[in-house]
């Protein structure tokens, strides 16, 4: 089972925009791999619509993203008019035709007491490490929040810059908390400005570097 840390793992496929190699596309970006469970459905047609319309918000934060399902290539060309025809945006990030089920293998995309053929709703953000960051799962009859995936990767990109965790429901700009591993001598370092402390371990600082 891949877990948080692991490399994701690199694999040759086909796309609707031709042929990658998954880490050289990659190539030093933050990346969002997710599955869909078929062409040719209606939540999977609104999801795919969303994350079209969402995509210079993925680009704005140097993230790639990169959809797969097991449906042949044909197929994700022909659904790609519908996508754009009824959610108003058009397909404008590559779609992974996974027909062999190899990748979805691979990452763990199938649950066969879910469904034996078919992807669940994987999403897998992956750093400019390769590493894998972060890994969700939703069944088919739920379509997903994908602005809640671009409110994880600006923590992820966030915590991975500064010793800060941010707290629940946290938002870009909003206050967050220093990590724990970091003691008060340290932290007065990093954080010359002050924070406030609710407890001991619960210290609370305006986001470093805020836009
Ligand atoms: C859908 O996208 O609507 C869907 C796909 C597979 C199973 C159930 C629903």
């Amino acid at each position: 089972m891949l877990q948080l840390g692991d490399t994701a793992p690199d694999f040759e496929a086909q796309t609707t925009e031709g042929p990658i190699r998954f880490h050289a596309w990659i190539e030093g970006s933050w990346a969002v791999l997710f599955s869909h469970p078929k062409d040719f459905t209606p939540v999977c047609t609104t999801e795919l619509g969303a994350v079209a319309r969402l995509k210079p918000e993925f680009d704005r934060r140097g993230v790639k993203v990169i959809g797969l399902s097991v449906d042949p290539l044909p197929d994700h060309k022909a659904w790609a008019g519908d996508i754009a025809e009824t959610q108003g945006h058009a397909l404008n990030f590559p779609l992974i035709a996974d027909s062999d089920r190899t990748i979805s293998d691979l990452y763990g995309m199938i649950h066969p007491n879910a469904n034996d053929t078919l992807t669940v709703r994987s999403v897998y953000v992956i750093g400019p490490d390769k590493k894998l960051k972060l890994s969700l799962t939703y069944p088919a009859s739920t379509g997903r929040n994908f602005a809640e995936i671009l409110r994880v990767i600006d923590s992820l990109q966030l915590t991975a810059e500064h010793s800060v965790a941010t707290p629940a429901d946290w938002r870009q700009g909003e206050d967050v908390i220093i990590v724990p591993s970091l003691g008060d001598d340290e932290a007065k370092k990093r954080f010359p400005d002050g924070w406030k402390t609710l407890k001991p371990y619960l210290r609370v600082v305006p986001q470093p570097g805020k836009r």
